[in-house]
């Protein structure tokens, strides 16, 4: 087991060697939004602010898929739009191809937008109900200069479009409204959208969890194949850690604004080692989960995740934590190496070498627990 600091997993991961290029990285990315307070207020105390990302490093990698899983307000979209440069940051840089790079729209931000493009959950909000998908994606393909010089090659580019995200054939879709397609259907115009840049990352928000369940795993296995036949980087956010197994190479998980663990998916979601992802593990409805990770958690566990304008010291899961130590509420804690395969790491006091140690049999630190019994 190895201390670390925050710095970004090396490279030499779950998902190294030259076949997986790192695409896109966040190095020490932080969100902090003002809080508009009462008029009084801005004289009197200082700028209050939600802390909604600290620090969170993150690697993409070419033909991989990187899961970013956790509750609701843990700031998952917040990640997913500082990397699209949706949203200034407040710290941190987002490395392209290991340059990093700050875009504020106009030009540069279209170029950037050609190489990282994002879905969002609501395809129907995503979509404009006035415009047809031949609209849309005629529109994706000139924007990015791949609408081709012909009215010929914008057809075959648009059908390409199509038959890449399965809508076939082309001339079924083509001339159809929004709200004239399913929900899997509008997923999959505005993923085909998203292609008509031709970009190397793609940042999925929740991209199925507005979908009916029965079709959810038909847009995952598309998104899939995608990653596959385009060798494409897929950020994929989601608050269902059993689909991160499924879908994801590499699983990362966030609490309040923080990154809390990351490794294999497999290893992830079968060894989780962070007590907050045991936690997501037990609340998930994963047939295939392992027994035995809800001993002694008492009632601690449940309760609220954390007011994210002053966020708990320490460890910001410490509050629900059924494992806390005095530690986990004065010290931030650093990536461990967990060591039991390559590239998985906690966020978490529980693997510091030195407290490992006090719990082996025999120490003096057990000895005492032993007796309090
Ligand atoms: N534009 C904004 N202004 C102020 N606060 C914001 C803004 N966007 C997000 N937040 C806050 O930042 C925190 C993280 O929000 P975010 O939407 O990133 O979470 P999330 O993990 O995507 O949640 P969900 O699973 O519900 O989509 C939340 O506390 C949210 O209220
Ligand atoms: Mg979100």
């Amino acid at each position: 087991m190895t201390l670390s600091n925050s710095a970004p997993a090396p490279a030499a991961g779950p998902a190294s060697g030259p076949a997986t290029e790192v695409v896109l990285e966040a190095v020490g990315l932080t969100k902090h939004f003002p809080v508009r307070r009462k008029l009084r207020d801005l004289f009197t105390r200082e700028h209050a602010a939600v802390h909604a990302v600290d620090d969170v490093n993150l690697v993409l990698r070419r033909g991989h898929v990187t899961a970013l899983v956790g509750e609701s307000g843990s700031g998952k979209s917040t990640v997913a739009r500082l990397l699209a440069q949706l949203y200034p940051r407040t710290g941190g840089d987002i490395l392209l191809h290991g340059d990093a790079v700050t875009v504020k729209g106009g030009r540069r931000f279209r170029a950037y937008a050609r190489r990282v493009q994002m879905i969002f959950q609501d395809p129907f909000a995503s979509l404009n109900p006035v415009h047809t998908v031949r609209y849309h994606l005629t529109r994706a393909l000139k924007i990015h200069g791949n609408a081709g010089r012909t009215a010929d090659d914008l057809e075959r580019a648009l059908a390409d479009l199509l038959g890449r995200v399965s809508l076939t054939p082309p001339e079924r879709y083509l001339e159809k409204f929004p709200h004239e397609l399913s929900g899997g259907q509008r997923q999959r115009v505005a993923i085909a959208r998203a292609l008509g840049a031709n970009p190397e990352a793609l940042l999925a928000d929740e991209p199925v969890s507005m979908l009916d369940v029965s079709i959810r795993l038909g847009v995952l296995n598309l998104l899939r194949d995608l990653k596959e036949r385009l060798n494409l980087a897929i950020l994929y956010i989601t608050h269902d850690i059993a689909s991160a197994r499924y879908f994801a190479d590499e699983t990362m998980v966030m609490y309040a604004g923080r990154m809390v663990e990351g490794g294999e998916s497999e290893t992830v979601t079968q060894n989780p080692a962070h007590p907050y992802t045991r936690l997501l593990i037990e609340s998930a409805p994963d047939p295939d989960r392992i027994s035995g990770l809800t001993a002694d958690t008492g009632d601690r566990g449940n309760g609220e995740p954390p007011s994210l304008i002053n966020p708990p010291a320490g460890c910001r899961f410490n509050p629900r934590c059924p494992n806390v130590m005095p530690r986990c509420t004065v010290d931030l804690p650093p990536r461990i190496e967990i060591g039991d395969r390559p590239g998985h790491w906690a966020a978490c006091w529980l693997y510091d070498p030195a407290t490992v140690a006090a719990q082996q049999p025999g120490s003096a630190a057990a000895a005492t627990e032993e007796a309090a019994r």
